[in-house]
């Protein structure tokens, strides 16, 4: 019988060093955009892409993400106000997601956060969302990969071109040939250094993986930065069996490092139903009075 991807990992056991002191007693995942942590945001992606069952690796901090989605209250609550009734029932009736938690003892990367859920995957296909990226598109991004995968029957890695200025920030694929968005891949190279990039197609988060994956996130495989990294281990199964490269459809949000997180604050805000107007008027009048006070001194 052909396997489903049906189980999704999102891991959330990183350090957050980037947004200290709030992620000091707090995990980032749980800082909100607006008033809904960026982990639901993910959440909810994972839900209308057809997850079933989510387990979230933790660090410090547990027991704030086990709170928040107690209940699955707050999804229920947003698919209803954004009239899903569809999803909402779906959701409700089968409690078709079940959410469940892991813990990483020690932040050893992105790679062994991933290693830590094995056993909750087994062998099958699996998909993985971080929370640094936010993606709002037609179709979910993750739904999107999960397509791909049952016509290709082989891992997908969600990718989107990036400023090539900004290539040493991001997993970068080097690609061989395209069809329509999908890409074949010769390799996978994590953060390369300014100038070296061999494209600007960055790795954003969203992954299909097939259960090979999980031999080669082993403590052997420490890589940049001490950590063991999930690029490298995709670079190592593209050695082995084909691994896609797949251009996903909409618009994300870079939600990992401050600034794109202010930014992602002020687009979400301005695009607001019930108060965005509100938000522009109180910008354009920041604005216009520092203006005004430059113009005076
Ligand atoms: P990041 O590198 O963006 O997260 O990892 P971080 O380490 O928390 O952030 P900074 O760099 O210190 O500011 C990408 C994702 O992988 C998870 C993080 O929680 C984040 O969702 N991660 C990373 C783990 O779960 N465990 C790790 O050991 C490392």
């Amino acid at each position: 019988m052909e396997k489903r991807v049906t189980k999704a990992i999102i891991p959330a056991a990183g350090l957050g060093t980037r947004f200290l002191p709030a992620t000091k007693a707090m995990p980032k995942e749980m800082l909100p955009i607006l008033n809904k942590p960026t982990i639901q945001y993910i959440v909810e992606e994972a839900v209308e892409s057809g997850i079933e069952d989510i387990i979230i690796v933790t660090g410090k901090g547990k027991r704030a993400i086990e709170d928040h989605f107690d209940n699955n209250f707050e999804l229920e609550e947003n698919l209803l106000k954004k009239e899903k009734f569809e999803l909402l029932e779906e959701v409700r009736a089968s409690s078709r997601v079940e959410i469940h938690y892991i813990r990483q003892k020690e932040a050893k990367g992105l790679g062994h956060a991933i290693w830590c859920a094995r056993k909750f995957i087994g062998n099958e296909p699996f998909a993985v969302l971080l929370g640094d990226d936010i993606v709002q598109a037609k179709k979910p991004c993750l739904k999107q990969l999960i397509d791909q995968y049952n016509q290709l029957k082989a891992s997908i890695i969600g990718i989107q071109q990036v400023p090539i200025e900004d290539t040493h920030r991001y997993g970068i694929i080097e690609p061989t040939s395209k069809s329509n968005r999908s890409y074949r891949v010769k390799s996978f190279v994590e953060k390369p250094k300014k100038g070296t990039a061999p494209s600007s197609l960055a790795i954003l988060g969203r992954y299909i993986l097939t259960p090979e994956i999980f031999p080669l996130l082993g403590e052997h495989n420490v890589g940049k930065g001490g950590e063991i990294q999930l690029t490298d281990a995709i670079q190592q199964l593209n050695n082995i069996q084909k691994v896609y490269a797949y251009e996903f459809e909409g618009k994300r949000y870079d939600v990992g490092e401050m600034l794109g997180f202010i930014r992602t604050t002020m687009e979400f805000a301005l695009d607001n139903q019930e108060f965005g107007l509100e938000v522009e008027k109180m910008m354009t009048e920041l604005l216009l009075k520092r203006n005004i006070m430059s113009f005076e001194n």
